[in-house]
């Protein structure tokens, strides 16, 4: 395993320790929500899980980890884990290099916590470009016409997303995360985008390829 690998396997297995019998856990989606599949399998605890994309939901499967729907009654969840392109020193995250940002904010608010793992490549001073974009296929001209007035925008080569949505990601500056957001979030046609305010964030778990792990909390976020 490489010291990349690593890092995302100490994480994982630092946030498999916040898991307890009965908990209802969002799994997020990506190679470090990987590491963490494979370590929540070893453990088998009794959760109801559900997944932010088909991809972790078939991997949770043949790993012997139940998904359930989030499309019925299940209207919060204790727990969720999921991976992060960026994160800052001011706990600003950028998602979605996987395309599922959408799902992931969902599932990460549906959460009383979120857990962000992460290997050591993943920090950064500020945020910046790309910030992933889902984009209704509706209108789509439109709603890019509307985003150049903010930024360059380049529309992804790949496959719609498992809501129908196209993805996309902003190639701006980001002088000011939160004012991008609002921006962002305000053109008519943009499902979501993968900025993700600190507020959300309950804690970040950065691995160390010596299996040991940093916590980021929002307090001490910024001094170390
Ligand atoms: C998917 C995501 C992922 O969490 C993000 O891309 C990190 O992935 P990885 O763990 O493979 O680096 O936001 O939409």
């Amino acid at each position: 395993m490489d010291a990349r690998d690593a890092e995302k396997q100490a994480a994982a297995e630092a946030a498999v320790a916040h898991i307890e019998d009965d908990m209802t856990v969002g799994l997020g989606t990506g190679s470090t929500v990987g590491f963490f599949l494979l370590a929540l399998a070893r453990r088998k605890p009794s959760v109801r899980c559900v997944a932010t994309s088909s991809g972790t939901e078939t991997r949770a499967a043949a790993l012997g980890i139940a998904v359930e729907s989030f499309g019925g009654t299940l209207d919060r969840l204790d727990l969720a884990v999921d991976g992060a392109d960026q994160v800052a020193d001011d706990l600003w995250l950028v998602k979605g290099g996987g395309g599922a940002h959408t799902r992931e904010r969902i599932v990460a608010a549906a959460a009383a916590r979120f857990v962000v793992i992460a290997s050591s490549d993943k920090l950064v001073e500020r945020v910046g470009p790309p910030v992933p974009l889902e984009l209704l296929r509706f209108g789509l001209s439109a709603t890019l016409r509307r985003l150049a007035d903010l930024g360059p925008v380049e529309v992804r080569e790949a496959p719609a997303t498992p809501d129908g949505g196209v993805l996309a990601d902003y190639r701006g500056p980001v002088e000011d995360p939160a004012v991008l957001a609002a921006a962002l979030g305000a053109v008519p046609g943009v499902v979501d985008h993968g900025l993700f305010p600190p507020t959300l964030v309950s804690s970040v778990l950065v691995g160390r390829a010596d299996g040991t792990v940093r916590t980021i909390t929002e307090r001490n976020g910024k001094a170390t």
